[in-house]
């Protein structure tokens, strides 16, 4: 078994994770400050084989163009030097005081037009530096009242700058994709698009959808009370899983950004196994980067930074093994087998039959015996998850 990580388990990390300083609401910073360079140069060394960044994370809001190209040249210079690749680059439109009211959907039109100048400012920077893959996490897209936002309206102007984006991305033949990053709230009372499902129903709605999918994160689920794994299995089912962050949450509370399996153990391998196996019945799995968005806790110093970024890529690979010797236990196989979970994928007609041929079908109703089949008969699910269980804690 190994858990070193090397480039082919295409671990990513956001600048804004290792480089988070420890301030919250409650208190201000407790580390200095990550140079980029030394962030590039320490997730080499780990194992990791991308780096991802706000365009605000690399040079400050409000730099000039000297300085914002200086930071740009010694982040390929690292690069460069060390073989890291940026899979991914996302804008933000959250910290400064000008989106206190969101970026693509701020009431002000002047700040629309703003964001989405910086946007395209930072995709043309996507582009010259190989990124495939843009998020957009709207946290400041929403509302504390009811009554200060025109949600229908809100949707629109979000419409109007997707449409915008894929416009642009197509015209200048970049090889990008969009990922929607939901979450329900924090900053805002109420985030639009707050979960997979809702973001999924707006990509519907673009003009190129097939440019736009998700990107999930597992803690902004759980703060919705979802199932994390189980959101991911409709992404993937609808060919939309473009990205995703991985990180711990310790049910529905604030965003607790904490390392990956560090919070709902259990789901966290059940979302490996997905990744990893497709599941069940090996259908589709996830071939984009493993990208940790989870925040250093402020009680930490800098070696427990690059402890806790080692072990978000340690955990996921624990978790590969175990899931991998969960599917090949023979006792899993039957116990799989005698939960009929296989027997899902059979669909429920016959070839060629419809309803007609359905109604004449009298073994399926009038002569279809429902106390044999559900009294008394179990399905035998409480056993397959203590295989599970057992997989997981390393005693089988
Ligand atoms: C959060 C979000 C962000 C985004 C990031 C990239 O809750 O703060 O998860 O960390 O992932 O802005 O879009
Ligand atoms: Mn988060
Ligand atoms: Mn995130």
């Amino acid at each position: 078994m190994t858990v070193t990580p090397t480039r082919e388990d295409k671990f990513s990390f956001g600048l804004w994770t290792v480089g988070y300083d420890g301030a919250d609401p409650f208190g201000g910073p407790t580390r200095a400050p990550l140079d980029v360079v030394h962030a590039v140069e320490k997730l080499a060394e780990h194992g990791a084989y991308g780096l991802t960044f706000h365009d605000d994370d690399l040079f400050a809001f409000g730099s000039t163009d000297l300085e914002r190209q200086k930071q740009i040249d010694r982040l390929t210079a690292a690069l460069a030097d060390t073989g890291l690749i940026v899979p991914m680059i996302t804008t933000n439109l959250f910290s400064a005081p000008v989106f206190k009211d969101g970026g693509f959907t701020s009431n002000d039109r002047a700040v629309r037009r703003f964001a989405l100048r910086k946007v395209l400012r930072n995709i043309d920077l996507a582009a010259e530096l190989g990124a495939k893959t843009f998020v957009m996490w709207g946290g400041r897209e929403g509302a504390e009242y009811d009554a200060a936002k025109d949600i229908r309206q809100a949707l629109e102007r979000y419409r109007e700058a997707i449409n915008l984006l894929g416009e642009y991305v197509t015209d200048k033949g970049y090889d990008i994709r969009f990922a929607i990053e939901p979450k329900p709230n924090e900053p805002r009372g109420d985030i639009l698009l707050p979960t997979v499902g809702h973001a999924l129903a707006f990509i519907t709605t673009l003009e190129r959808p097939e440019l736009v999918g998700v990107n999930p994160e597992v803690g902004h689920e759980q703060m919705a009370g979802l199932n994390f794994a189980s959101g991911i299995a409709q992404a993937l089912y609808q060919g939309k899983l473009f990205h995703i962050d991985l990180n711990g949450q310790r049910g529905i509370k604030y965003d607790q950004d904490l390392v990956f399996g560090h919070g709902d153990l259990h789901n966290a391998f059940a979302l490996v196994d997905l990744l990893e196996h497709g599941g069940v019945d090996g259908g589709q799995t996830y071939q984009g980067p493993r990208h940790f968005d989870y925040k250093p806790s402020r009680t930490e110093d800098e070696s427990g930074v690059w402890d806790s970024a080692a072990a978000n890529m340690r955990t996921y690979l624990l978790l590969k093994e175990r899931t991998a010797a969960f599917r090949a236990d023979p006792e899993v196989k039957e116990a799989l087998e005698a939960a009929k979970v296989l027997e899902l994928s059979q669909p429920t007609l016959a070839d060629g039959e419809g309803y007609a041929e359905l109604l004449a079908d009298a073994s399926a109703y009038e002569g279809f015996d429902t106390d044999r089949y559900f009294n008394g008969k179990g399905f035998g699910f409480v056993r397959l998850q203590q295989l599970a269980t057992e997989h997981l804690l390393g005693a089988r």
